[in-house]
């Protein structure tokens, strides 16, 4: 039998270990060392874009709080990120201050109020292949911009007009591209032509755009300085209104000048719970991913995974039956609460989770077919952006923002430089119709007049002992849920660092399709037989998820996780 080694050993084996782990993958894989540069003290930017994360710091120097950085890092990345960066989208906020206090802030868009529940069906019933996802009927009422707004009224400390200032100056100098979006830029230019037969900056005249290429957007500097000049209605109001119902009345569009003035983002009580002693902080309805996500976290906690290891196949059990039941719950019991009875009580009750694992044996998988969501008695009253801020008081955000597809509904509004969402395929636009992500809905989530969308988006916040312990977030559609499930089990259970778990392979199940996706080399050829043996269908997948978090260390120290996934920086001083 093995020696047990003395408190002091393991501390020092622990630290060998460490470093070794960090030499090792930053050698194989070298990215480690690229996208996470150290420890910082005072202040931490975690998002898609290098130019964005480095927007945030400056308002942090300037004296901003993170609140003010998250919003200088919206409007920037809105700039510079146009797959998912916007103001013609919409996205929710998790805060928690340094003080213990929390909120959430939803700017999730609205359907038009002309909207329908069959909108996208034809004469027979059937969904109207791509009618919810592109041209202008595809497109929810924006909301970012009434959320930057509300998020600076309640908690910035700087100027509106300093906060916009970075983003006004990309749009009108310009960026260098890089080698991703110049590549992403070409794939789409035919869509791009398709759908802005009359051009927009994302188009290149000649030839094909190229890394380090400067991306100009003249139309859209001028959007965001009516925004810097008037606030919300900047965009809800007056010119960039009138931009927007013209480029509706162009296509087949709804949203009138009515919506567009009523848009309000709104306060709300965040989902709250713990894991292994830990707060979680996360969103509530109209996101489905704080409640899923609680859900994943109380069902797996009496599983001792630190002592089955990271992706054994016993962890990847538990963690996808876990899966296929909060994902059956998600179908049938989540939508906009505003509109619908969501269980919530009932569905973070760690007691009710339990139980939902009674049914699952470790022989054989279960059946997507024979779990069905819980019975509930009383009901009571793939391109998205994710990026986490904290500053040196210990104030934290972590936003999830998107237009949904990558450049939303391709839609770019003539005259004001900006793509709008096609938030509208987040509905279940017929019961038991997948929807991009294959994700299925009923009543809780069918169109209503301005109704919100069913969001996986799951920005969220933990606290130990009353100290920031960790923001995280991603895109990814559904698999936003499992891959924040994760990557906060890669820290607590697996004691990785935070650019080790969000490095890390995934994997993910949604309870339909009954196959669970997995990132190439996340389990070896044994397992994958293991499992298949037992049932399970095991679906090779590209990248999962696009994760951008940051932990703070015992020492209150800021570590970055920036997902080398994508050009994902963490920027700190
Ligand atoms: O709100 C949602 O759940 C989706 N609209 C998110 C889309 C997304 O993450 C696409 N990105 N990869």
């Amino acid at each position: 039998m093995q020696k047990a080694l003395s408190p002091n050993t393991k501390f020092v084996w622990h630290c060998i270990n460490f470093y070794l782990i960090l030499i090792l993958t930053g050698c194989a894989a070298g990215q480690l060392g690229k996208n996470n540069s150290g420890e910082f003290k005072n202040g931490m930017v975690v998002s898609a874009n290098g130019i964005a994360s480095k927007v945030g710091i400056s308002i942090l120097k300037k004296g901003g709080n993170a609140v003010d950085a998250a919003v200088a890092v919206q409007f920037a990345l809105a700039v510079v990120y146009p797959n998912a960066g916007n103001i013609g989208g919409g996205g929710f906020m998790v805060y928690r201050a340094a003080s213990g206090e929390t909120n959430s802030l939803d700017f999730r868009e609205k359907a038009p109020s002309a909207a329908t529940r069959d909108m996208y069906l034809d004469s027979l019933g059937n969904p109207i292949v791509d009618k919810s996802l592109h041209g202008q009927i595809a497109s929810g009422v924006p909301g970012s911009v009434a959320g930057m707004e509300a998020a600076h009224k309640k908690y910035g400390k700087l100027s509106w007009s300093a906060l916009l200032q970075p983003a006004i100056d990309l749009a009108k100098n310009g960026f260098p591209i890089t080698k991703r979006q110049a590549s992403q830029l070409n794939a789409n230019h035919p869509r791009f032509m398709h759908f802005n037969p009359d051009g927009t900056a994302l188009i290149k005249l000649t030839g094909p755009w190229q890394e380090n290429d400067l991306l100009v957007q003249t139309q859209l500097a001028n959007t965001l300085t009516f925004i810097q000049q008037k606030g919300k209605s900047g965009f809800y109001e007056g010119a960039v209104a009138d931009s927007i119902v013209a480029e509706m009345k162009a296509g087949n569009g709804i949203i009138t000048h009515e919506d567009l003035k009523n848009y309000r983002a709104i306060w709300r009580k965040p989902v709250t719970g713990t894991f292994k002693g830990y707060d979680v902080i996360t969103m509530p309805p109209p996101s489905s991913g704080g409640i899923a996500l609680m859900q994943l976290l109380e069902s797996v906690e009496p599983y001792p995974f630190k002592k089955w290891g990271h992706n054994a196949d016993s962890t990847f059990q538990v963690m996808v039956e876990a899966e296929r039941r909060a994902y059956a719950d998600r179908a049938t019991h989540l939508g906009d609460a505003d509109f619908y009875n969501v269980p919530q009580t009932e569905l973070l009750k760690p007691t009710y989770n339990k139980a939902r694992m009674a049914s699952f044996s470790f022989d054989s998988a279960s059946t997507s077919a024979s779990i069905k969501a819980g019975e509930i008695d009383i009901p009571e009253h793939l391109e998205t952006t994710h990026f986490s801020i904290v500053d040196r008081a210990g104030n934290a955000v972590a936003i999830t923002t998107t237009l949904n597809a990558s450049f939303g509904s391709l839609i770019v509004v003539k005259g004001a430089g900006f793509l709008l969402n096609d938030e509208m395929d987040d509905f279940s636009v017929k019961a038991g119709a997948p929807n991009m992500f294959g994700l299925i809905g009923g009543k809780a989530n069918e169109i209503a007049a301005n109704k919100r969308m069913l969001s996986s988006m799951t920005p969220t916040i933990l606290a130990k002992d009353g100290k920031l312990f960790m923001v995280v977030g991603t895109p990814g559609g559904s698999t936003i849920i499992t891959s924040v499930f994760q990557t906060i089990l890669n820290v607590i259970d697996f004691d990785m660092t935070m650019q080790q778990a969000v490095d890390a392979k995934r994997f993910h199940h949604q309870w339909l399709p009954d196959e669970v996706d997995v990132e190439k080399t996340a389990l070896d050829s044994v397992k994958v037989k293991k499992l298949e043996e037992k049932g399970y269908k095991i679906i090779k997948s590209g990248n999962i998820g696009r994760v951008d978090a940051i932990l703070r260390t015992p020492r209150g120290k800021y570590l970055g996780g920036a997902d080398s996934r994508g050009d994902d920086k963490v920027a700190g001083y």
